[in-house]
């Protein structure tokens, strides 16, 4: 071990430390029963998938490692709590948020990916930072090509979606702001792609009172890129807690970890796809379940939607009913059965994104308890 211990009394009791086997079978989720009743594993092996997804001790995750301290310390362990940087079998690293420490494994007691940290007081949906669920979200999200600079985050995912290609503004970049855009710009166009930028604020945000914003405005960049959709995008999050719990009323919803191509060509109807991108970003996360509901008479996929697992968080994605099925409570069922799986696997906050032009998306999820905790802008050149 290296440098002194870093106590956060906001992190959680580590679980006992998992190996890979743990990791590939958090990865395989669980099912919500239409009926309510306990989820059930999809596949053998994983019979207690919540205690599973909570101790994948991720690389890239924040966690908290329990460690034994030498003989002769004051104290029998201490708790280190910040970025795992990189393990093998010998060591784990590890950045907190005095030094990097390099952790002997066989002196880990335990350890777990645990919830980015609390930046002000309120429930968990609530009093996380926007550039730390920003972060999050990425990895709920994740472009098939990426590239760090600084805090900020480069995606390129074959221009499938703004937010798997676009360079994500959070922290620092490491470069005074000017140079960090002109990196970015580079970047992109040795990808024989447009630059687009996500910039972030508070509710109602001007893009001139961000840093990069205002310096992206001053090159000509634009916001939105022309498309209304882009212009401002909404975080929604709410407690997994006060979603409406299934019940015997509910429409039967399947869970599966797995992205079946009905559940793709479904998606297909919902929104263009880029064949192979969307694979990928679609499964890219560390753990995914895909949602569907069926027309009973027909047993056409009638209703999707994408679950993003991470430590304390879920994230919902791409929530899509078929127009000739609407009103009928198949979305409210498939965010039930969600949140479900969120409670039982100690996920106690739900993220979302949705246009701030979507009317009846804002209607939908505000009719579930969701609230806005920050909003986003894309901003392209306007030739892009
Ligand atoms: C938004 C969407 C998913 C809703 O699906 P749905 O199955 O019709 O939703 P539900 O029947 O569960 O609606 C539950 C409640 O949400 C609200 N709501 C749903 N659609 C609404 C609309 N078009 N306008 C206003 N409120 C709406 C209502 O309060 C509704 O309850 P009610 O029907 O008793 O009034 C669906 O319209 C859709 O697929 N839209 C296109 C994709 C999209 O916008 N996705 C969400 C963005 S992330």
């Amino acid at each position: 071990m290296t440098g002194d211990p870093t106590h956060d009394p906001a992190a959680e009791t580590p679980a006992e430390m998992p190996d890979e086997s743990t990791r590939q079978s958090a990865r395989q989720g669980e099912v919500p029963t239409s009926d309510g009743s306990a989820p059930t594993a999809t596949d053998s092996g994983t019979d207690s998938a919540g205690h599973r997804l909570s101790a994948a001790l991720t690389i890239g995750n924040r966690v908290v490692v329990r460690y034994r301290l030498e003989e002769g310390s004051q104290a029998r362990a201490t708790d280190f709590v910040g970025e795992l940087i990189a393990r093998n079998d010998d060591f784990l690293i590890v950045d907190t948020k005095k030094e990097r420490v390099k952790l002997i494994r066989a002196d880990v007691i335990a350890a777990k990916d645990v919830p980015p940290p609390a930046s002000r007081p309120g429930p968990a949906h609530e009093r996380v930072s926007a550039d730390d669920l920003e972060t999050l979200m990425a990895k709920g999200w994740v472009a098939t090509d990426r590239a760090g600079l600084g805090d900020w985050v480069l995606r390129y995912a074959g221009g499938f979606t703004g937010r798997a290609n676009s360079a994500l503004v959070v922290g620092d970049p490491s470069l005074p702001v000017d140079r960090a855009i002109d990196y970015v710009e580079r970047w992109y166009a040795e990808r024989d792609a447009p630059p687009l930028f996500q910039v972030h604020g508070e509710r109602g945000f001007a893009l001139e009172d961000v840093q990069a914003g205002a310096a992206l405005l001053e090159r000509g960049y634009v916001a939105g890129a022309g498309r209304p959709d882009w212009t401002r995008v909404l975080v929604l999050t709410g407690p997994s807690a006060d979603v409406p719990p299934l019940t015997t009323e509910s429409v039967p919803v399947t869970a599966d970890a797995k992205l079946s191509p009905e559940w793709l060509m479904t998606y297909g109807r919902s929104r263009s796809v880029v064949p192979g991108a969307t694979e990928a970003v679609l499964t890219g996360s560390d753990g995914q379940l895909f949602l569907s509901v069926r027309d009973e008479a027909s047993g056409r996929i009638i209703g999707i939607a994408r679950m993003a697992i991470h430590p304390g968080w879920a994230g919902i994605f791409g929530v899509w009913v078929d127009p000739e099925h609407r009103r009928r409570g198949i979305a409210s069922t498939m965010v039930s059965a969600a949140a479900m799986v969120a409670r039982e696997n100690a996920m106690p906050a739900i993220y979302l994104q949705v246009s701030a032009d979507n009317a009846d998306g804002i209607a939908f999820w505000q009719g579930l308890g969701f609230g806005v905790h920050h909003e986003y802008t894309y901003l392209a050149q306007p030739t892009a």
